[in-house]
């Protein structure tokens, strides 16, 4: 029995993986296995000496079934140990993004104004880039024959003879999206949309398709006020500066009355752009209390709503931050351009962490 013992023991010790341990458990404790035979012999025993060997059978069996037991343990947390070594990854290891292109200008100050419009309650609305010309001149007080149609330089969309649709354009600008968002969700509302729009001009600051972003607040005594307010945080925000300066400047706008042109004191120092402090004026916006007649064509009671509205050019606001010359290569693609220019895809705005980097 002690020569049986050691030479299963070894052979446990021995294991170098689960199938031959199912092997060796088979012949020394399976039911045709050694222990089984030596058991067998206890019948051809006197009384007396079965008493004497049963018990240590049993016990024999016990002690092999238990070293399988614990070998097969062991076998199997060292495969586990060599599983996870094999598949170990360190998951705060910092992500390569040379090779995940960049994001453009356009995109990355997108975001920014996003970002920063979201802090100040505004959500995002959209609408077609392919617009009725109701939505994108009638609505926003502009009625055919209007002197404001012509200024717009408006690409048509093709029409058969006999098309009886109604007549549609490219946007011209992002304020169609005003009346879209009030049919949608009325009074009040806080929403920015920015945006493609489209018209025909081509120069180093013009670009037939370029971006914009409308905003839109409508509430029960909204006023100018609120207006600058907005603007001049949008503004200290968004050129990441403590003071800036803001100057309303009387203008005209069909769908605002009053309407102002809105300018940044900035100054030009050695081609260099300072936002806040100097001597020059550098306009950036268009804006101006929602015309009555705006609202009401968008179905909402301008005796019991009223707001401001704005447009702003995303090309140029991103120009001036960005310190980039020549609007038209923002859409060339050239490859050495965005890799100048661009932005790391892994940094996305926030106004906790910093709006760029
Ligand atoms: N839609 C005007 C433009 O494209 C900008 C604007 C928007 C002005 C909203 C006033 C209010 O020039």
């Amino acid at each position: 029995m002690d020569d049986l013992r050691q030479k299963y023991l070894d052979l446990v010790a021995g294991a170098a993986d689960e199938a031959t341990l199912e092997d060796i458990r088979l012949q020394a404790v399976g039911k045709k296995g050694e222990v089984a035979l030596a058991m067998r012999e206890l019948g051809k025993m006197t009384p007396e000496e079965r008493q004497v060997q049963g018990p240590k059978l049993n016990a024999l069996k016990d002690e092999i079934n238990s070293a399988l037991a614990a070998k097969k343990a062991a076998l199997g947390d060292a495969a586990l140990d060599e599983r996870l070594r094999g598949e170990w990854l360190d998951v705060t290891l910092p992500a390569r993004d040379r090779r995940m292109g960049s994001i453009h200008p356009v995109s990355q100050v997108t975001e920014e104004v996003t970002t920063i419009f979201a802090d100040m309650g505004f959500a995002v609305a959209e609408g077609p880039q392919i617009e009725d010309d109701w939505h994108n001149f009638d609505a926003l007080n502009i009625p055919p024959h209007h002197p404001a149609r012509q200024e717009h330089d408006t690409f048509f969309m093709h029409r058969d003879p006999g098309d009886n649709r109604p007549p549609h354009v490219l946007r011209t600008h992002t304020s169609p999206v005003q009346i879209r968002a009030m049919q949608k969700q009325g009074a009040p509302i806080r929403v920015i949309a920015p945006g493609r729009v489209y018209r025909s001009d081509y120069d180093q600051t013009h670009t037939p398709m370029f971006h914009q972003v409308e905003g839109l607040a409508i509430d029960r005594d909204i006023s100018m006020a609120n207006l600058k307010w907005t603007l001049e945080e949008f503004c200290r925000a968004y050129f990441e500066v403590d003071e800036v300066e803001l100057r309303f400047r009387a203008s005209h706008f069909p769908f605002t009355e009053p309407s102002a042109e809105v300018d940044l004191r900035c100054s030009w120092e050695g081609g260099q752009l300072k936002v806040g402090q100097g001597d020059d004026w550098m306009e950036i916006l268009g804006s101006g209390m929602v015309h009555p007649k705006v609202l009401e064509s968008a179905g909402v009671d301008p005796t019991q709503w009223q707001g401001f509205a704005f447009g702003m050019g995303i090309d140029r606001i991103a120009m001036l931050k960005y310190g980039i010359p020549d609007l038209r290569a923002f859409f060339d693609s050239d490859l050495r351009w965005l890799r100048h220019y661009g932005f790391s895809a892994l940094d996305m705005p926030t106004m906790r962490g910093g709006l760029s980097r």
